[in-house]
């Protein structure tokens, strides 16, 4: 029996399959490579001995999907593939339905025919919207304030609606806080195409040299030093959730929604300072205004992984920052 991994060959997905094969688990991964490229299969097989099977399709083609579930013996499905970029999402809504929504019922549907009823899917915390007072708990109300995050709250109420019509389903929705860091490899890691609009790896590129300077996005939100809060959580302790998700899948009922996150915050300005220590690189920063759609302060309570996936975070900051910068300083552009 394999695992069924779309998005595979991309940076959470490539980490989660370097820990599934260290636990021997066999894998077929599923990307249309939108957002990644096959080098990242040369580098899980320098990493762990073994090479991916891989397939190039699109979730969306229901024809190609099925042809991988005849060949391959699926017992689950952890689903990343999809697109992930915020501004992006309010720009081109349209494809962000298209392969979130409507690529993922397609999945649900091959899937389906198959019998193949356990699925893993990569939830955010953008579900928590802007109202929730952190810590996040499960239980609170969601809603999204984007198209992006309105793709991952549409695809948690399909799953729940699904689990709810056939006891068959064993669904466990991830929302994940804030992934960053690297293989301690150093080979693999996030490679975001054209300039990065996340924190991490705008720092790193900064950092290298690739970047002149760092805006932060204000400096005057109600927090310890008026820069944004995140719950940073190191992408191979997330990794690791997925292979205890997977194996929780057997036990859980229905559809359960768990927090993926450390439980503490960490400030833009923080992360400069760690970045500056442990690089040694100057990271020049500029105050800019607030970025639209930013909150102050986002943290997970992360007790229901522990409960449920008997999970929790292992790794620090220093892991996270020095794991980025091994893996920015080696692979200065990226995979290429
Ligand atoms: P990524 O872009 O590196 O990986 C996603 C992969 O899916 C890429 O390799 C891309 O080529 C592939 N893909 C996209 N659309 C596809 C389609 N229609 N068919 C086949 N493959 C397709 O992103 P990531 O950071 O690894 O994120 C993985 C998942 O986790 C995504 O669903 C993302 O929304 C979710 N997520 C990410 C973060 C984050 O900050 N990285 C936070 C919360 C949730
Ligand atoms: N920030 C800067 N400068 C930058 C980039 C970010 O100051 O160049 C600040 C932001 O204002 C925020 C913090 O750094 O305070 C983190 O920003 P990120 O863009 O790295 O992450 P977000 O928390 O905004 O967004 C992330 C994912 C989204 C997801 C969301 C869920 O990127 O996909 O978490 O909470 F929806």
């Amino acid at each position: 029996m394999s695992l069924l991994i779309t998005g595979g060959t991309g940076y959470i997905g490539s980490h989660t399959v370097v820990e599934l094969f260290n636990d021997n688990q066999d894998v077929v991964i599923v990307d249309n490579l939108v957002n990644s490229s096959t080098n990242s299969l040369d580098r899980i097989e320098q990493i762990t001995g073994k090479r991916p099977t891989f397939i190039e399709a699109d979730i969306c083609d229901k024809a190609a999907m099925r042809k991988v579930f005849t060949e391959h013996d699926i017992s689950a499905v952890i689903h990343f593939a999809g697109l992930k970029a915020v501004g992006e999402s309010t720009q081109i809504p349209l494809s962000y339905y298209h392969n979130n929504v409507a690529g993922t019922v397609a999945l649900l549907e091959v899937m389906t025919e198959f019998n193949v009823k356990n699925m893993v899917f990569s939830s955010s915390a953008t579900v928590y919207g802007e109202s929730n007072v952190s810590p996040l708990v499960e239980t609170m109300p969601t809603s999204a304030t984007n198209p992006y995050g309105q793709t991952k709250l549409m695809v948690e109420h399909i799953l729940f609606d699904l689990a709810k019509s056939d006891p068959q389903w064993s669904i466990i929705l991830l929302r994940y806080f804030n992934p960053i860091g690297a293989h301690s490899s150093g080979l693999i890691g996030e490679n975001p195409n054209g300039i990065p609009n996340n924190l991490l790896p705008f720092v790193s590129q900064v950092a290298v040299g690739r970047l002149a300077q760092l805006q932060v996005y204000g400096n005057d939100y109600d927090t310890l030093d008026g820069t944004g809060v995140r719950d940073y959580i190191h992408v191979v302790d997330l990794a690791i959730a997925h292979l205890k998700a997977v194996s929780a899948l057997a036990n859980l009922e229905g559809c359960t929604a768990i927090n993926i996150g450390t439980g503490n915050g960490t400030s833009v300005l923080q992360i400069v300072d760690k970045f500056k220590e442990v690089s040694g690189a100057d990271i020049p920063f500029k105050i800019s205004p607030r970025r639209p759609g930013d909150i102050a302060t986002v943290f997970a309570e992360a007790k229901l992984a522990n409960t449920l996936l008997a999970w929790q975070a292992e790794r620090n900051l220093d892991d996270m920052i020095i794991d980025t910068w091994r893996w920015q300083s080696q692979n200065p552009n990226g995979f290429e």
